[in-house]
This record gives C-alpha cells, structure tokens and sequence, in this order.
C-alpha cells in the first residue's frame, strides 16, 4: 500500500452521531475529540508524514451561542491536556486558519503548542482552526498586494507556487487524500486550492465512529487510484 504522505479529513457528522444516540450534540463533538486521538495514532503507525483536521470553520461562528462555546472548549482542552501526550509521540502541533481574530488566550496556547513541537517529526499535525479556504487565499492576496507595494515583489512574479508559499500549509508536502466523513460529498471551504489533485474520498461513517481501519481503507482506495494530474499516464507520487 502507497501511503499518502499529507491527509486531511473534514470530521463532519458527531451532531448525527449525538441525535441519533439521543444525545447532546455537545456528546457528539466530545466523541469527536475521542476520534481525532485515535486518528492521530493511527495516521502516525501508517506512516503519513502530514494529518490536516477540519475542527473550526470561520462559518461555524454561526452556530448558536452554546455550541460554538462547546466547540471552543474542546479544543482548549485538546491543545491543552493533549500537548503532552502528542509531544511524546513526537507529534509537530500546527495551527492553520485565520489567528487575527483569535482570543489572546488561544493564540497564546497555540503558540505554545507550536514551540514546544516545533522539532517534532513523527506525525505533523494541522489543525484547522477558524479555517476557511477563501479568507486563506483572499489573505494570500493581501500580503502579495502588500509586498508588491512596498516594491519587494514584481507583478509578475506572482505565480502558482508565490501563492503556494504563502498559503498556511507552506512548505509541507502536497495533499495527497482528502476524506469526509458523515455522508455529504463536498469540500465546505477547506483546503481548495491544496485540494487540486487530492484523491477525494467520502465515507458514510459520523466522525466519531471513525479510527484505525477506517483511515487504512481511506488509504488503500488512494493507493489503488491513478493519479495523472492532467497528463495522460499514471504518476506514482507528487513533488509539488
Ligand atoms: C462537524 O460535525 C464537526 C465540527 C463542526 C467540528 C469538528 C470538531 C471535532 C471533531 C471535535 C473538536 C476537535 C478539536 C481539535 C477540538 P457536525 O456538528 O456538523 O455534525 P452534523 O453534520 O452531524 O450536525
């Protein structure tokens, strides 16, 4: 089996998953949690260099009030009470997303999970927070915009990969596999451009349901697909 080096999974369905055990949604995200900590080992025994999570949209602020809260606690809790535990397994903690309009509290935890990871390499491990493919571009084009005038960019020097390395996953490998999990088949604003020539695969099982052999059948539909990126023959792996 060809493990995908970078993997990203949008973990959608613990809402579902609650109601349907007449649960709280709230239950749903904490088993969410559960799921993204077996995740995170299992991605890390199978070899992929890179695991991206969908865990806070820049759309979720429009849930209500007690949801959003539940969802911020979570993750507190996770890069909190986690960091040690991530940092043994030699986990590289990074946060993608918008941090302008963060709390100065999670910003400050974030950084701290950042240093201390920073020399980690088992398993790097973006967690998409406040995460929304458009505000990345649309803040890619600010700071292009920005050093452009500032006279320390040409116009046209602004290409596909001037872009690529100013996006929040700069410098890691290209996305190989993007899964969703809960049944829906769209990509909710996470990682489009990265997403180009992803394998895409979708899967019926709620996010909390999800772990180890679940992320191995991901994996090994990806190994088993051709990847031409626009040409006409199969291309073994990508370098960019
Ligand atoms: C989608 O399920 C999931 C989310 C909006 C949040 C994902 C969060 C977690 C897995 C837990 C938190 C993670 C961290 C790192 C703290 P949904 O609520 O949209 O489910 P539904 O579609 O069934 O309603």
């Amino acid at each position: 089996m060809v493990t995908a080096r970078h993997v990203a999974i949008i973990m959608d369905g613990n809402g579902r998953w609650a109601t349907a055990r007449g649960l709280p949604r709230s239950a749903g995200h904490r088993a969410g949690v559960e799921a993204l900590r077996r995740t995170v080992r299992a991605a890390g025994d199978i070899g992929v260099e890179v695991l991206t999570v969908y865990a806070f949209s820049s759309e979720n602020w429009s849930r209500p009030k007690s949801e959003v809260s539940d969802l911020l606690g979570l993750f507190r809790h996770f890069v909190e009470r986690d960091l040690r535990k991530l940092h043994e397994a030699g986990v590289r903690v990074r946060m993608i997303g918008n941090r302008s309009t963060l709390a100065g509290d999670i910003l400050t935890l974030i950084l701290k999970a950042e240093q201390l990871t920073a020399d980690n390499g088992k398993l790097q491990l973006n967690i998409a927070f406040n995460y929304g493919s458009r505000d990345e571009v649309a803040r890619v084009a600010q700071q292009l915009a920005a050093e452009v005038a500032a006279g320390h960019l040409a116009v046209d020097d602004i290409s596909e990969d001037a872009i690529s390395s100013r996006l929040d996953t700069a410098g890691q490998p290209p996305l190989d596999l993007l899964i969703r999990t809960g049944g829906d088949r769209r990509l909710s604003n996470f990682l489009m451009w990265q997403a180009s020539y992803a394998e895409l695969v979708f899967t019926d099982t709620h996010w909390p349901d999800f772990g180890f052999d679940d992320l191995v059948a991901a994996v090994s539909e990806f190994s088993g697909r051709e990847r031409r990126y626009g040409g006409l023959d199969a291309v073994k792996s990508a370098t960019g």
